[in-house]
């Protein structure tokens, strides 16, 4: 594991950037497994700066999204398929049929499921996926739990992690219950795997993730398994 740890948000969501253009530098058709929540807002205008400047081409690059809460479409500003839009798809230059958010309005989520493995198979599997890391260790909406899942799966969010995410919704009744998030098996299966914290309020987390036993209980714990893991922690 290679451990960047730096002393501001602005510095994390820079060096976070960084690796990400390198990512699609290097192989432009790269597949990029992408995360929401407010971490990675810095790096997604990083990019798009880098994008804007001629540094870095999005056009033949796809992504694949961790995850989505069930029963929010695309244009609910909650969604992480509106989410995505506004802070990178719409501000990069990269083709829109060519992103993919797990479908949380589905008729069949089991089918959505396998259609999501399906899709990250067909694509070759993912080179980068950037992950954040919640409050209880999970990583997507893997939740804690007595088992690593291995596909794509609906969960029922915890409720430390609606608390969390309340602060995103008019009131925390407004936080969906369940959502539908990749498994562990297509984030293992990334040739890369960088995930990004800060916050002083993330630091036990991620000590016990990278450090501690690993156990499905802490779902990022997993993660000291992966090859080729980047992690860049800042504490403000
Ligand atoms: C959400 C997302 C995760 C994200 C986590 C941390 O629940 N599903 O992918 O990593 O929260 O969010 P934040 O970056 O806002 O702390």
């Amino acid at each position: 594991m290679k451990f960047i740890k730096v002393d501001t948000y602005e510095k994390l969501s820079r060096s976070a950037a960084n690796i990400i253009a390198a990512q699609v530098i290097a192989k432009p058709h790269a597949v990029l497994g992408l995360a929401t929540g407010s971490t990675p807002i810095g790096a997604y205008t990083r990019l798009a700066e880098m994008c804007d400047a001629g540094d870095v081409d999005f056009s033949l690059t796809s992504t694949v999204n961790l995850d989505e809460y069930v029963g929010l479409s695309p244009a609910n500003d909650q969604s992480y398929r509106y989410f995505m839009d506004k802070n990178l798809f719409s501000k990069i230059n990269i083709n829109k049929d060519a992103t993919s958010v797990p479908n949380g309005c589905a008729e069949d989520l089991d089918a959505e499921c396998e259609r999501y493995d399906a899709l990250i198979a067909d694509k070759g599997g993912i080179d980068l996926q950037l992950l954040g890391i919640g409050i209880d260790g999970h990583i997507g909406f893997n939740e804690p739990d007595e088992v690593f899942e291995k596909g794509t799966h609906v969960v029922t969010l915890d409720p430390s992690t609606i608390e969390a995410n309340a602060r995103f919704f008019a009131s925390r009744d407004e936080v969906p219950r369940k959502a539908i998030t990749m498994g562990m098996q297509a984030i293992m299966q990334a040739k890369k795997v960088l995930l990004i914290a800060n916050g002083k309020n993330k630091e036990a987390i991620l000590h016990a993730a990278l450090f501690g036993p690993i156990t499905p209980k802490v779902p990022a714990s997993i993660l000291q398994l992966h090859p080729d893991l980047t992690v860049i922690y800042s504490e403000v």
